[in-house]
């Protein structure tokens, strides 16, 4: 029998940890790009992390030594592309995001990039795995709807890999479906969180306007949609083949990461909508589905189901679910026949 002193004691030690666990190295791989670098500071001006390490194929130590002058506490370093530095960089992180690879030109699907970006995810993956196996690991690369299972399956060889730690980040699609309602509509972004789930590329991005009492009818709805579903591609023309979105994914991506951060320190009830493995969709091919998930200290607490929506909604989910197996599919069958 434990005295109520000791169970007490136990219990405020362990509220104690929880609130106290204020060591947390975030590193980001491709930490010199157009993510990379705005990505790197905002993440050394969030108070929560206390370690930032930068790894890129080229300029890490020198975007490190330029964020390291900002005068937050957290201690920066850059690492060279060697086996040491990418192994010293990411042993004993907490969270680690993944930006590295190419981004679209205009005309490109985000498929298109696959060719480059699987064998760089599945590289870094391996390093991943070796290295940081309990790390929460942060997929921005695209295709972030074959990504994801890559990065899986790699973990999975390794016998390291834990669902509830592996992330595809689609932050980003409910940023945009949030601004995007409120200029419709002239309410505040900051007050708008449209669901919206599926995948992260073209029709595997579903908004459910409905969930949040919004009616949108005829042209305003489908061009909204289309807007949601393809508002990346505003950027990639913008840019005129110069990149796609890389100011606005940074945010997407430090909120992201936030959230972690905020839930492995105990706070309750921290939803972000996240491409994770999932049994929403398991039966119609989909291992992995975004939707509206809570993080905890163990990474995906709970993965909350789509709920009610439209039949029109209903009609944009089935063409989702069709893509999105073949994306997930194109990803694994990668690994198989280049582990
Ligand atoms: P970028 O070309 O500006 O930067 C990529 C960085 O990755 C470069 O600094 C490059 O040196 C580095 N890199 C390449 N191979 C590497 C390797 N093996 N190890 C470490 N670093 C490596 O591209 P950007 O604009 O930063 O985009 C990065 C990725 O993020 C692209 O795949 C893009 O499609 C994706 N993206 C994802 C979004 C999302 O919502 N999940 C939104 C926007 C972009």
């Amino acid at each position: 029998m434990f005295s109520a002193r000791q169970v007490f004691g136990a219990v405020q030690r362990r509220s104690f940890s929880a609130s106290s666990r204020q060591a947390s190295k975030v590193t980001v791989l491709g930490a010199a790009g157009g993510i990379g670098q705005p990505l790197s500071l905002l993440l050394k001006l969030n108070p929560r992390v206390t370690q930032l390490a930068l790894y890129d194929i080229r300029l890490a130590p020198g975007v490190a030594a330029d964020i390291g002058h900002i005068n937050t506490k957290s201690e920066v370093r850059g690492y060279d592309p060697t086996p040491s530095g990418l192994a010293e960089c990411l042993s004993g992180s907490e969270i680690v995001l993944i930006p590295a690879g190419v981004p679209r030109k205009p005309g490109m699907t985000r498929d298109d990039l696959f060719n480059t970006n699987a064998s760089i995810v599945r590289d870094l993956a391996k390093a991943a795995a070796e290295h940081a196996p309990e790390a929460n690991i942060l997929i921005i690369s695209n295709p972030v709807n074959s990504t994801v299972p890559i990065t899986a399956e790699v973990f999975k060889a390794r016998g390291v890999y834990n669902p509830k730690r592996l992330f595809g980040v689609t932050t980003l699609d409910v940023v945009r479906a949030s601004r995007f309602i409120s200029q419709l509509r002239g309410t505040d972004p900051a007050n708008e969180n449209i669901t919206v789930v599926g995948g992260h590329s073209g029709a595997t991005i579903v908004p459910l306007l409905s969930q949040s009492g919004y009616e949108l009818k005829g042209d305003e709805l489908a061009e909204y949609v289309h807007r949601v579903q393809f508002g990346g591609d505003e950027v990639v023309q913008a840019k005129g083949g110069a990149g796609s979105a890389t100011l606005s994914m940074a945010m997407a991506g430090a909120r992201f990461a936030e959230s972690l951060l905020k839930a492995a320190q105990g706070q309750k009830n921290v939803i972000e909508p996240t491409f994770v493995q999932s049994p929403l969709y398991a039966d119609k091919g989909c291992e992995f589905f975004a939707s509206n998930v809570e993080l905890g200290p163990n990474g995906v607490e709970k993965i909350h189901p789509v709920g009610k929506i439209t039949e029109y909604e209903q009609s944009l989910l089935d063409v989702c679910l069709g893509d999105l197996s073949k994306n997930i599919a194109k990803g694994v069958e990668f690994v198989k026949q280049n582990p």
